[in-house]
């Protein structure tokens, strides 16, 4: 840092690791170029994709991957987080979308740096104005779920009105998502969550809920159109008997060897297995922010702290029983 750059304060993470290596110190504020906006963040969600950062925890057969990707012993770029709402601060020359003191969104998905002070994102880049309507806790946790359900429930398995869908997972950031996004496709949801979680669930759109720990959605005779496995205990091997004909089963978290094997998986019996990374596109960022705007997608708040408790907040990440999201404020 010289002594001309200007600092900002974050949670850093400078070493892969449990919770407590996560502190909070300076670094360098980050100037907009042309076409960027300054955000001045007021809030961030701590996400399952942070903690898998931090932890250095992937699915089987791509650590190697992440390693080259993020950094070999430590976090490449220290400052984590996938989201945040905010308040534009300054714009780069040729910025026609937005102005000095909106409040918008940011998802910055695979590139983070939003447990920070400030955040730059490109003027037509995934940032669009924040929901009125919602506080800027609630508009933080939007888009790390809301663009992986995006991805699956649209771009991936393409839900079709009257389609019967499971949700493994439906109490998670992604699973509240990809609930709302197929109830709001016109699909007939079961929720697979615990009892506690049952409520929620039908809440945000779910007509059924099985719960997990007293029930197997796979020991049946019961078929799904898709089968969304937000927690990774659904393989193709498990969930095929659950498929309809004609059915597509969504492994939101899978190995390296199922991510090839959906190639071919389940092709003979007419199915269909998608996984893979979620893409980053900024306009699943605004289709996003105008469905909540409109009231019909939401965020679930599980915890809120301050960005100086961003341990705190990881460790309950870590938990694996967090219900939504958890989000960190910033003054
Ligand atoms: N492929 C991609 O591009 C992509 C993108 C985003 C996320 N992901 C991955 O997707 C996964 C889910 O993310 P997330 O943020 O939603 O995680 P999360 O919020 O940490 O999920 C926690 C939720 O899972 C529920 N759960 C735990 N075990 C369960 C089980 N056996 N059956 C049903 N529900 C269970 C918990 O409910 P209870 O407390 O009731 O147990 C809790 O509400 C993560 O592994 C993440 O890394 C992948």
């Amino acid at each position: 840092m010289s002594e001309h750059e200007l600092t900002m304060r974050a949670a850093l993470v400078p070493a892969y690791g449990d919770p407590s290596v996560v502190t909070v110190g300076n670094v360098t504020r980050p100037t907009p170029g042309p076409g960027e906006l300054l955000v001045r963040v007021k809030a961030a969600s701590v996400s399952s994709g942070d903690a898998r950062v931090r932890a250095r925890r992937v699915p089987s057969g791509m650590g190697f991957l992440m390693r080259l990707a993020l950094g070999w012993n430590a976090p490449r770029n220290p400052v984590l987080g996938t989201e945040c709402a905010g308040v534009v601060e300054a714009v780069g020359a040729d910025v026609t979308r937005f102005r000095v003191g909106d409040a918008v969104i940011v998802f910055r998905g695979a590139a983070m740096g939003a447990h920070a002070e400030y955040v730059c994102v490109r003027d037509d880049g995934p940032v669009a104005p924040k929901p009125a309507q919602l506080s800027w806790e609630e508009s933080a946790a939007l888009l790390f779920g809301g663009t992986t359900a995006m991805h699956y429930v649209r771009h991936g398995a393409r839900v079709q009105r009257g389609e019967r869908v499971l949700v493994v997972g439906a109490s998670g950031a992604v699973g509240v998502a990809v609930v709302q996004l197929a109830h709001l496709d016109g699909a007939v949801v079961t929720a697979v969550c615990s009892a506690a979680n049952a409520d929620l669930a039908r809440s945000l759109g779910a007509s059924r809920v099985i719960d997990y720990t007293r029930d197997d959605f796979a020991s049946g005779t019961e078929t799904w159109d898709v089968i969304v496995d937000c927690v990774g205990n659904a393989p193709y091997a498990r969930s095929r008997r659950a498929l309809a004909p004609g059915g597509r089963l969504v492994r939101i978290v899978c190995g390296l060897g199922g991510q090839i094997a959906s190639l071919w998986q389940g092709r003979r019996a007419g199915h269909r297995v998608i996984a893979g990374v979620a893409a980053e596109r900024p306009e699943d960022v605004r289709a996003l922010a105008d469905l909540a705007a409109k009231g019909a997608y939401r965020a679930v708040l599980d915890a809120t702290l301050p960005l100086e408790r961003a341990a705190e907040a990881h460790a309950r990440v870590d938990s694996g029983h967090k219900r939504g999201s958890v989000v960190l404020t910033l003054a």
